[in-house]
């Protein structure tokens, strides 16, 4: 909501638009409105409008790039703080620290001279091999838009624009440019644009990123229906749209729709088709100069929002980056999102005073992370790798071997051009050549195919390779006091432009973790990686613990927490699913095809699909141990001003040591008048406790928590009757249940 004084600030903004947009020649408003440079839309010098300066992206400030060229700068002034992915981020269900590390990503963006950072991508997870999934936060839309709010909130405060991605449904890498996904209307409502929606009315976001992929037909940054139906009629969104990254196919369309800005991969500035190909369609009376305004007035309004024009010029934040408060909290978003899957016989927390030989084993153990992934790689100012903070934590006396356990090749493709450049002809002149989708699309379609012949290709070597390393493994393992073995996933698999093959973990670790377990029962099992992978020895660990992609204090966290130090609180915000058969979409085959999957599960996505089918996943939604542990009890419910319903319960940390619980509130139609999922997630708190302590939780729901999209009335609506209000510590451990009546 817009204070007074800002509700009189955006009209003079806009008397202030109205007078520039008077001004500027047919030839400056072109020019605004695409990319002048990759990462930069054009100026307007005489009339004192400066360019638009974006970057990625989600986990930090990614380095400069050549103008025209996908080639690192090399400037020594663009390393930054790496954050926790927005994976590792929804797994502390922490709002708070949400908000924070928003803040923190906006002030580094601003303190880089930054107009709009390219963050943060909240789509959907609705397949575990989707290789962007840990840029996003959930399979929950609730949880999604909870933590989306605070974070772009954070991010604006410092007079930078967020700019949330990519709209809407962007579901897979797999033929990411062209593939048309056919969504049923309730879907997209409530699964696929609710926690968008959120961002622009709730967060009042700056700019929204269209996706590359269709939706029923029409490419997100072409669509009317997207972007002006829903976006701008329905949500009221008045910021800018931004395409991603050659997103654009057509002139006409994006022209006549609410697309802004057009960015892309290809230096051939001039020929964007909101450039050259515009200017002659409005020369000729085809696109009308009102189209060409409509755009320029929402970059204006944002850039008069980011001070960037306007009378309060010189108050614009300066922003901060690399700066030690930074750090901190990035160590305690870290410590927070780290998830204890399993720990028997109270193997952890390990007692460092015990503990003279440690061994280590695993190439995770000692990787960086964080110069990988796509757009979402940054130069890290440092990165405290597991070993790393494994050694810091316990210092020299403590003998650490480490054992590098499994072979991963490394990566020679890096000529020292980025991965974008791989999409772009590096033969032709300025990628001139690949601008037709046709050629665009193979090139794409070349890549992935590529880089999945040559993960399957190198299977052999690896196999080769680790006789030796399992057994230098098995041997460090042996009389140690304890083992830690750190594996999982990296940006070869966690990566932006294809998905994964499968669900299992590269490079054998199947295969070594069985032999380690059998050698040492204890060996406690530790994972980073962005998206859930099989365990099928998981019956037999007795300690397992995963961490997303953590940020630059990896390394210390994990070491807090498995000396106890910090007690874990982390729980996941996806399924686990025990196999990748299970998943709904291994079933109905549509996800990782080339030309068009249609979202045949419907609402059944996620636990919601679990749930329907009773299928046990390996560890479930809202699932992650303490060291503590926590009692729930006395729900009482309450309605209040009418429409809401008032909960209040108590948990007790009845455990020796504190912790945080994180409370979960789903909601169970009783004889439902239209098909509705089994549970849905509607509130959650996280609740810090000191042991033996107890306290008391209060949470509302809405009435809009208790609706469903209604296609044919196009709106949501709620049915009158009784729902069961379900309080867990996660989506399979409920433990109070009440009843609540709608009339
Ligand atoms: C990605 C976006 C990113 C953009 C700019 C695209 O390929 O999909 O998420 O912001 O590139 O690097």
């Amino acid at each position: 909501m817009l204070k007074k004084d800002d509700k009189k600030n955006e009209k003079k903004g806009e008397k202030e638009i109205d007078k520039l947009v008077k001004k500027l020649t047919l030839d400056e408003k072109i020019a605004m409105i695409h990319g002048a440079s990759l990462f930069r839309s054009g100026a307007v010098e005489r009339l004192g409008i400066p360019a638009i300066e974006t970057s990625d992206g989600p986990m930090g400030v990614r380095a400069e790039f050549m103008d025209d060229r996908w080639i690192p700068a090399g400037n020594q002034d663009d390393m930054v703080s790496y954050l926790p992915s927005n994976s590792a981020l929804a797994s502390s269900w922490n709002t708070e620290l949400a908000y924070r590390t928003g803040h923190i990503l906006g002030a580094e963006a601003r303190g880089r001279g930054k107009d709009v950072i390219l963050a943060p991508g909240i789509n959907i997870k609705r397949d575990p091999l989707c290789g962007r999934n840990f840029e996003y936060m959930s399979e929950d839309p609730a949880l999604t838009k909870a933590l989306v709010v605070p974070f772009i909130q954070g991010v604006q405060e410092n007079d930078v624009a967020a700019c949330v991605k990519h709209f809407a449904a962007n579901l897979q890498e797999t033929d990411r440019l062209m593939v048309d996904e056919e969504i049923d209307e309730r879907t997209l409502y409530e699964l696929y644009l609710p926690a968008f929606k959120a961002a622009v009315q709730e967060a009042g976001v700056y700019s929204v990123m269209g996706a590359y992929n269709k939706i029923n037909g029409t490419h997100c940054c072409e669509s009317k229906k997207m972007l002006d139906e829903i976006l701008r009629q329905e949500w009221g969104f008045d910021g800018a749209v931004i395409s991603d990254w050659g997103g654009v196919h057509r002139t006409k369309e994006a022209a006549e729709c609410s697309m802004d800005l057009e960015m892309s991969i290809f230096p051939d500035f001039d020929d964007y088709k909101l450039a050259n190909p515009l200017k002659e369609l409005v020369e000729k009376g085809e696109v009308s100069v009102d189209a060409v305004d409509a755009k320029v007035r929402n970059l204006l309004r944002m850039m008069y929002r980011l001070k960037m024009i306007g009378p309060k010029k010189d108050s614009r934040k300066a922003g901060a980056y690399n700066v030690p408060e930074h750090r901190e909290t990035i160590l305690h978003a870290a410590e927070e999102s780290m998830i204890l899957l399993k720990n028997e016989n109270h193997v952890l927390p390990l007692n460092a005073k015990k503990i003279k030989k440690l061994a280590v084993i695993g190439a995770n153990a000692a990787t960086l992370h964080s110069n990988g992934g796509g757009s979402a790689e940054i130069k890290a100012l440092y990165e405290i790798s597991p070993l790393a903070g494994l050694k810091m934590y316990l210092g020299g006396n403590v003998r650490v071997t480490y054992a590098q356990g499994y072979y991963v090749p490394q990566n020679k493709a890096d000529d020292g051009e980025n991965w974008q450049a791989v999409s772009v002809d590096k033969d032709s002149d300025a990628g001139k050549a690949v601008r037709d989708e046709v050629h665009e699309n193979e090139m794409h379609r070349r890549g992935e195919e590529a880089r999945l012949a040559k993960l399957e290709q190198e299977k052999e070597v690896i196999h080769e390779k680790n006789e030796k390393l399992f057994a230098e493994a098995l041997e460090a393992a042996k009389d140690a006091d304890a083992v830690i073995f750190v594996g999982g996933l990296n940006h070869e698999y966690d990566v932006e432009g294809c998905d994964r093959p499968d669900m299992k973990l590269p490079y054998e670790q199947d295969l070594l973790i069985e032999q380690l377990l059998k050698a040492r029962k204890d060996t406690i099992l530790t994972f980073v990686g962005g998206s859930p992978v099989e365990m099928p020895w998981r019956e037999q660990a007795q300690t397992i613990l995963w961490s997303y992609y953590a940020g630059m204090e990896t390394g210390n966290a994990f070491a807090k927490i498995l000396f106890g130090e910090v007690n874990p609180s982390g729980k996941l915000a996806e399924t686990f699913p025990a196999k990748y058969d299970d998943c709904v979409t291994a079933k109905n085959g549509q996800f990782g095809k080339w030309g068009k999957i249609t979202l045949e599960e419907g609402l059944y996505c996620g636990y919601r699909y679990y749930d329907r089918q009773r299928i046990k996943p390996a560890f479930c939604f809202g699932y992650g141990l303490s060291y503590t542990s926590f009692e729930y009890s006395g729900l009482t419910l309450k309605a209040e001003k009418g429409k809401d319903v008032k909960l209040t319960f108590s948990v007790k940390n009845v455990g020796k040591c504190a912790g945080a619980e994180t409370v979960q509130i789903y909601i169970a139609p009783i004889a439902a008048q239209a098909d509705r999922p089994d549970k849905e997630l509607k509130a959650f708190a996280k609740v810090e406790l000191g042991a033996g302590r107890s306290k008391k939780v209060s949470l509302t729901l809405k009435q809009e928590d208790f609706m469903y999209f209604d296609a044919q009335l196009h709106k949501f609506i709620a049915d009158a009757g009784d729902y069961e209000i379900l309080v867990g510590a996660s989506c399979e451990d409920i433990r109070l249940r009440g009843i609540a009546t709608l009339n």
